[in-house]
């Protein structure tokens, strides 16, 4: 969920309501604000079912005079999608928006006699019953003890009515950044939403209960003593999270590729080698470990089961990929040999924090790479490669994906040179390759037309296959993911030689196969499989490295990746499978940036 308050001179309506749309890829369920009414000494709130356009129309009328409040985007957890259930709960004095999850609000309501104020189903409703419960005026002394009865994840943003102008807040585990600034203090669940003020903020440490007022912030620890807050900085330009013309933000960010690579590999090249010191990562970690554990979820992962590819058949080390969801139950082989790579773009993931804390246990080093500085997982980590993408907005990941990816090179670069893989000539050789990456994807940008058009031969599909072998396989599961999250086309992609032990039973002239071939060793097996769905009537659409494409079926309807060494045909052609989902997206008229049920950021198990 998105949180957002802020207590200050500007419009507090409309500040709370434009971080709310940015706020909208944590979850667009509902949305609701709560505004302190200075005339009326009340705490006003307005909240619906829906998206932060209908809240908007709701509150558009209203004229409030206040300086303060709060606000939630919802990513239903606990109780249906409807306006009781959304945030902001109001109870008694207490009125509060919750990010996380309650585990034993069942207990808390039986314990305290709740049950006669709640009117949602909500987890959520419960902690503002119990905060009300024990508030006597004081509200460090309130939050102490409710907090001290909770279990589970949260993120608590509270106004309390007799405290009018000051907003309150603790958290374990969902994260909550504030700052202060010229137009007041503010706090939000993510940077994003403080970007149109300002770059510095800090991420409020947990079990501390932060005060903002108008002016001030006060942060103190439970046992209150005052705490200085730990400033950061990003270099993300300020306004940079608008769509700069762009009718969505997931082509804004697929055309922002070239530039985000360039940026995350620029600085950790010298003299052509690749050179991780100004991010603190020593070799040791390189050359110490005897194996290799990637823990990631979603997109992420799919970066990694990549970067298993190049570690295998580069360094021929042990390396295991394992979805951050699954990884401690799995009783994964890890000690202090294991070096673990957590890769997350928000960084907060519960599942890949959670991962990141075991692993940690268990006495393997933790490196991870990641988008948004400060944010919990690179907190955890030992080491941190920051991706340098910029903000990224739209629920389907591109960017962050494909600086994941270049960040993979780089540390396969590393390794290889390290543990004496690569001679000194063939890292170069290999970073030099890695460079050419943005203007080999500025080409595949600029053909974006022809994969629109090949876009309209799948734009019918209910079932689709994806097929490739190797590395090709690897980006079509990406691919897969990228189309079936952002056009409801149920797609699957599998290793093309698998595809006859039982998926081939599915294939039908009304099937399409998008098939990848651009690793020569095995492009005339990969050939093969292509024919054989081609003959029981699957149309193909095929993507293909150029310099492998000449004596192709024309039956296909192909498109033609720009040459790259056979490691990095991945990151061609996971820009024009980005441009593939967008295109059969927006040609069905979804929302293309916000997909149904899904969140961009998912901070509950
Ligand atoms: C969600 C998003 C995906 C993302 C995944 C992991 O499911 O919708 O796009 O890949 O979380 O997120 P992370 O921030 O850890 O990369």
């Amino acid at each position: 969920c998105g949180i957002i308050g802020y207590t200050g001179s500007e419009d507090v309506k409309g500040v709370l309501l434009d971080a709310l749309e940015l706020l909208e890829y944590r979850g667009y369920d509902s949305a609701g604000i709560a505004v302190a009414d200075t005339g009326l000494k009340q705490t006003k709130v307005y909240k619906c079912a829906g998206r932060v356009k209908d809240l908007r129309a709701i509150c558009e009328s209203e004229k409030l005079i206040t300086e303060c409040g709060i606000g939630h985007t919802r990513w239903a957890t606990h109780g249906g999608v409807n306006d009781t259930n959304a945030h902001p709960h109001q109870v008694g004095k207490v009125t509060l928006v919750h990010n996380g999850i309650i585990e034993n609000y069942r207990e808390l309501i039986a314990d305290y006699e709740l049950e006669s104020v709640l009117k949602s189903e909500t987890d959520s409703e419960v902690v503002a019953a119990l905060l009300n419960k024990f508030y006597t005026g004081d509200p460090d002394e309130a939050i102490k003890k409710t907090v001290s009865k909770l279990k589970g994840t949260f993120a608590l943003v509270i106004l309390f009515e007799d405290h009018q102008g000051e907003i309150y807040s603790v958290r374990n585990v969902s994260p909550i950044v504030a700052t202060l600034c010229k137009e007041g203090a503010m706090l939000a669940s993510d940077l994003t939403a403080l970007c149109r003020f300002t770059n510095r903020y800090f991420v409020v440490p947990e079990y501390h209960i932060l005060k903002l007022a108008k002016d001030a912030i006060v942060l103190k620890d439970f046992n209150g003593n005052q705490v200085e807050p730990d400033y950061l900085e990003v270099d993300w330009e300020l306004n940079n999270a608008g769509k700069n013309g762009y009718p969505f933000y997931m082509e804004k960010e697929i055309m922002e590729q070239p530039d985000a690579i360039e940026r995350t590999i620029t600085n950790r090249i010298t003299s052509g080698m690749p050179d991780f010191t100004a991010d603190g990562v020593p070799d040791e970690i390189f050359t110490q470990c005897e194996r290799v554990n990637i823990i990631a979820c979603g997109t992420a992962m799919h970066a990694g089961l990549v970067a298993q590819a190049l570690i295998k058949s580069i360094l021929h080390m042990h390396i295991d990929v394992d979805m951050a969801s699954e990884f401690m139950y799995s009783d994964p082989v890890i000690d202090e040999k294991s070096l673990v790579i957590a890769v997350s773009q928000s960084g907060e993931t519960i599942d890949t924090l959670e991962a990141v804390k075991y692993a940690k246990k268990r006495g393997a080093k933790c490196l991870s790479i990641i988008n948004v500085k400060g944010s919990s997982i690179a907190r955890e980590s030992d080491y941190v490669l920051y991706t340098n993408a910029g903000p990224e907005i739209a629920v389907a990941s591109t960017k962050a994906y494909t600086t994941q990816l270049a960040v993979f090179y780089l540390i396969v670069a590393k390794m290889a040179q390290l543990r004496g893989v690569f001679s000194q000539e063939e890292t170069q050789s290999f970073i030099r390759e890695l460079q050419r990456t943005p203007d080999v994807m500025k080409k595949v940008l600029e053909g974006r037309q022809e994969i629109h058009k090949l876009a309209n031969k799948v734009l019918e599909a209910k079932d689709l296959f994806m097929i490739g072998r190797g590395l090709d396989y690897s980006i079509l599961l990406e691919g897969s993911l990228k189309l079936k999250e952002v056009s409801y086309i149920h797609s699957e992609a599998y290793a093309s030689g698998e595809l006859k032990h039982g998926p081939i039973a599915l294939i039908t002239q009304d099937t399409p196969v998008v098939a990848a071939v651009t690793q020569e060793k095995l492009m005339s097996k990969e050939l093969s499989n292509i024919k054989e769905v081609r003959s029981r009537g699957a149309d193909i659409v095929l993507f293909i490295k150029e310099s492998l494409a000449k004596d192709i079926d024309r039956a296909y309807d192909t498109f033609h990746l720009p040459d790259m060494q056979d490691e990095f045909m991945v990151m061609p052609a996971s820009v024009a499978l980005q441009l593939l989902a967008y295109y059969v997206s927006s040609d069905k008229g979804f929302d293309v940036d916000k997909p149904r049920n899904l969140a961009k950021v998912v901070t509950v198990e």
